[in-house]
């Protein structure tokens, strides 16, 4: 959500800052800001709405600035996206300074207490209510202030504060909200994503909840609310920053759809036993007699996560018979779901730190129900709060409207499918050999497909004025359709909805004029590939424009499209893996053509820490 630095040392505090909020700028961008203390022991705020750049260019650092700093960008919740309510946060002393990240439910209430006791507010922020109680909390002793501050919040946060008063220190805290703490000689660095400091260290520590850290420049004391030492290991992060950099590409969008063959590559390694038929999960090995036993698999998330789901759903019935619903996070969570200990509930997550996919599992654990992970950031909430789980290794994804995690999310599905199947005996050897081949040979498909980009760019030229689309796939291209969907509004924001194909008939053909581009997927593997052609018919009889992502070879379909894209058979099992780059590249060639942050969409962000 946003994006959160602070940094003690000897160092100029504010390039440091400046530049971790750069890399953190895909968390959120409407507004940003520092802090930093000066030799005369205060504090110097200077905040703006906007983007990093925006910060950096009005910036004046004053010459008494030393190497102590905080820094935050921001993704709105609580009042309009304006310099005043950015962050860094002040009490009305200004002897205190607060970056945060997440919600505070209960703000309301303590504002009017605060009021009450004569406090004044100037920002529409929940956030001000922290800085300002742990101002009135403070008698001398920094930490037991911000704990006392702490113990009042109902909600989710991550924070990090200074104070005037003690020029040697950073306090920092979570619930709810990442924030990891960064080593290095003789300075340390915390931030709300390891990106941000990953230039000047590797030796990490992950807060959990409840936890906060008391940073200086020589150590780092990490105590729970209740004033307990904690003493867990640290870590190392293994990946490089060049993987967080655009790498030549125009995009982290479009660096992260060409990587998707190196991605599915990751995601299989190492798992795949051919000449047993089988697949090693090492994520599992705690788990298995319990997963084996389930009556049923509940898979939970949001977004594009969702739409993996939805494909997994379909994978996990047909090779391995086991009944599979999918829900949304958000629904799950409080609709009071009837699960049971004989249930196996599974969070798919990329950033593993969604909030209501977090809320969701946490829900099922209650119930008793073993609870896994598909996630891509290792470290992250849901991977530490489940039972076990399957890492996609996709690497980090920057871009808002995720891609290569999709497919990665879909490949392990995939691999659970058979390992499911195997298991239960619903997939024979010969089958199962026959499917991990053919995934074998996706990453090359997968370059194959990123051959044609300039013919879907050219495509893309022909539509990029619409305003509305429609994408339509049946059986396991029908989540496809969603994805394409999602990945068009959100990146070129141009209407466009998924549905099942048949469904178009009930509802969707209203719409349908010469205006309309219907994309269809239409896959030659796909048993339903005859219907299909019936329902592009329908299209094209109330002059709708046809665009049909087809199976190589299949030069009939010609005939009843405007355009074809072409890509490479596979089995109808694994045809989302392929279906989906097509649709990825449209969207963004599409917004490219209509000059959209195609990066840093208006209104969404990267990873959604709050409700
Ligand atoms: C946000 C992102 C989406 C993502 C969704 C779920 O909305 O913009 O791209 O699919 O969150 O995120 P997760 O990290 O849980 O997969």
């Amino acid at each position: 959500m946003c994006g959160i630095i602070g940094y003690i040392g000897k160092k100029e505090a504010s390039s440091i800052l400046l530049q971790g909020l750069k890399r953190m700028e895909y968390r959120g961008y409407d507004s940003a800001g520092i802090s930093l203390l000066t030799d005369d022991d205060k504090i110097f705020t200077h905040k703006s709405a906007g983007k990093i750049a925006d910060l950096r260019s009005s910036i004046v650092v004053p010459a008494s600035a030393n190497g102590l700093g905080i820094g935050h960008t921001r993704w709105a919740t609580h009042g309009e996206p304006s310099s005043i309510n950015a962050h860094p946060v002040m009490d009305s002393k200004c002897e205190f300074a607060l970056v945060h990240n997440g919600i505070i439910e209960n703000y309301q209430t303590l504002k009017n207490n605060l009021i009450k006791k004569g406090y004044e507010f100037t920002t529409d922020t929940d956030t001000e209510v922290i800085v300002q109680l742990i101002s009135d909390y403070y008698e001398g002793d920094f930490e037991e202030a911000v704990r006392s501050a702490l113990k009042d919040l109902w909600g989710a946060y991550g924070i990090v504060v200074i104070s005037s008063h003690h020029p040697d220190m950073i306090i920092a805290a979570r619930k709810g909200s990442p924030m990891v703490i960064g080593y290095g000689q003789d300075e340390n660095f915390v931030a709300s994503d390891v990106a941000a400091f990953l230039k000047y260290t590797r030796d990490i520590f992950n807060l959990e909840d409840d936890e906060m850290a008391i940073i200086t420049a020589d150590g780092v004391e990490t105590k729970t609310l209740e004033n307990s030492l904690v003493t867990r290991a640290r870590e190392t992060v293994l990946f490089d920053l060049k993987n967080i950099e655009k790498g030549g590409y125009p995009h982290y969008m479009l660096k992260e759809i060409h990587e998707q063959p190196e991605t599915v590559r990751d995601s299989l390694r190492g798992r795949i036993l051919l000449d047993e038929g089988t697949v090693k999960l090492g994520g599992l090995a705690q788990v298995e007699k319990q997963l084996i036993r389930a009556d049923r698999i509940i898979l939970t998330a949001c977004g594009t996560s969702w739409h993996a789901a939805l494909v997994g759903e379909y994978l996990i019935e047909e090779l391995a018979r086991l009944p599979v619903e999918v829900e949304y996070a958000s629904e799950f969570r409080y609709r009071n779901p009837v699960i049971t200990e004989k249930d196996v509930v599974i969070a798919i997550s990329q950033s593993g730190e969604t909030a209501d996919t977090l809320a969701a599992i946490k829900e099922a654990k209650k119930a008793g129900a073993l609870v896994l992970g598909i996630c891509n950031v290792v470290g992250s909430a849901i991977a530490r709060e489940t039972d076990g789980g399957i890492f996609i290794h996709a690497g980090p994804e920057i871009g808002v409207a995720s891609t290569k995690a999709f497919t990665s999310q879909v490949i392990v599905l995939s691999l659970l499918a058979i390992f499911l199947g195997r298991e239960e005996k619903c997939l024979t050897e010969d089958n199962a050999k026959s499917i991990l081949r053919e995934m074998l040979k996706l990453p090359e498909k997968i370059e194959d497909i990123l051959k044609g980009s300039e013919k879907i760019e050219e495509i893309g030229s022909h539509f990029n004025q619409s305003r509305n689309f429609l994408y339509l796939g049946r059986g396991f291209n029908f989540p496809v359709a969603l994805e394409g969907a999602l990945k068009l509004k959100e990146i070129s924001y141009i209407h466009a909805e998924g549905y099942p194909a048949a469904e178009m008939k009930h509802g969707p053909i209203a719409l349908i004029d010469e205006s309309m581009p219907v994309v269809f997927i239409a896959r030659k593997e796909d048993p339903t590939y005859p219907k299909i052609i019936s329902n592009i018919q329908a299209v094209r009889a109330r002059k709708g424009k046809v665009i049909v992502i087809a199976t190589e070879g299949d030069k009939e379909i010609k005939k009843n499209a405007d355009e074809v894209i072409y890509i490479p058979g596979t089995l109808r099992y694994l045809s989302p893996i392929l279906s989906v780059i097509p649709l990825q590249l449209l969207a963004y060639y599409i917004a490219v053509q209509r000059d959209c942050d195609v990066d840093q969409p208006r209104n969404l962000a990267k990873s959604v820490t709050v409700e």
